[in-house]
């Protein structure tokens, strides 16, 4: 019998939380996947489907490959093959975790289809072995808000719920820009201030989640460690920001790392929406907005 799961949208960092915080979003990317009669089929439908691989080197194929590894039945995916079918709804290299839905997604249906051969806790150490950081890929398995950290090569993961009446406005510019390129951006070092201004902020900020205090969560959300240094990355980002703010989000950041921005509000997502984008034409750019909840 085969296998049909979503994996949602994540947004790492979370303002001060770099490779810490991450939140799944209620937008999600679809894989079905069953037998096939011995040769693999991989069939893509949606966002960026025209440059994702339909052969051995697609993300979810390589994903659920080292599964089958690990359950000792690589002879059996040969044997047998795959169908695999894949919608993404997640916007491809924006920021939003497409890369973190394939991977988790990959694993998840493997296990699933082997009867569950690796426990949760392997599946998001293979998945951030893969990803190369772990706040997309552990909220996309866990849900939630994840605070998590990779320490002596072993990922660890902690979920927390979103606080009460959290609302999420994305801004998807109508430009990519990989994760690589960006993490590129970061200097090898950073000033001492800047590093205990984040380490303050991503402590207090764990402390308003314990409390599910979204107006502390979001009053924290300034960060020293990476934005300062992908704004020049990202044309209108200052602007749709301070815009955002203005038209009264309680908090705006980069959405991982970029180039799509999130904000955070309980009301007035509209003109939030609009604040975003008209922040973003000010540099001439366009983008879509996108009206998010925190996924469980
Ligand atoms: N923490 C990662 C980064 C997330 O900011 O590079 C990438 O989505």
């Amino acid at each position: 019998m085969g296998v049909c799961i979503r994996v949602p949208a994540t947004t790492a960092n979370l303002g001060p939380g770099f490779d810490t915080f991450g939140m799944a979003l209620s937008l999600y990317n679809t894989l079905e996947v069953d037998w096939s009669s011995g040769n693999l089929q991989i069939d893509v439908t949606g966002d960026g489907a025209d440059l994702v691989p339909v052969n051995k080197t697609n993300a979810v194929y390589r994903a659920m490959q080292i599964v089958f590894e690990r359950a000792d039945q690589t002879a059996l995916l040969e044997k047998r093959g795959l169908y695999i079918r894949i919608h993404n709804a997640v916007p491809v290299t924006r920021g939003m975790g497409s890369s973190a839905t394939a991977i988790v997604g990959g694993l998840w249906a493997a296990n699933e289809l082997l009867g569950h051969p690796l426990s949760v806790d392997e599946l998001l150490n293979l998945a951030v072995q893969l990803e190369g950081h772990p706040d997309n890929v552990a909220p996309a398995i866990l849900g939630g808000i994840v605070v998590s950290g990779i320490v002596k090569e072993k990922a660890y993961a902690k979920r927390f719920s979103p606080p009460p009446g959290m609302k999420c406005v994305v801004a998807v510019p109508d430009f990519q820009l990989a994760t690589k390129t960006s993490r590129k951006a970061l200097p090898p070092a950073v000033p001492h201030g800047d590093a205990v201004s984040n380490v303050n902020r991503v402590g207090l900020m764990v402390a308003a989640l314990m409390d599910g205090n979204l107006e502390m969560f979001c009053d924290l959300m300034e960060d020293r460690l990476h934005e300062p240094y992908r704004t020049p990355l990202v044309p209108g980002m200052k602007e749709a920001i301070a815009a955002a703010r203005e038209a009264g989000a309680m908090g705006a950041v980069l959405s991982g790392s970029g180039p799509a921005l999130i904000a955070f509000c309980r009301d007035g997502a509209a003109a939030i929406g609009n604040a975003l984008q008209s922040g973003f034409a000010t540099e001439g750019i366009e983008s879509t907005i996108l009206h998010l909840q925190p996924a469980e």
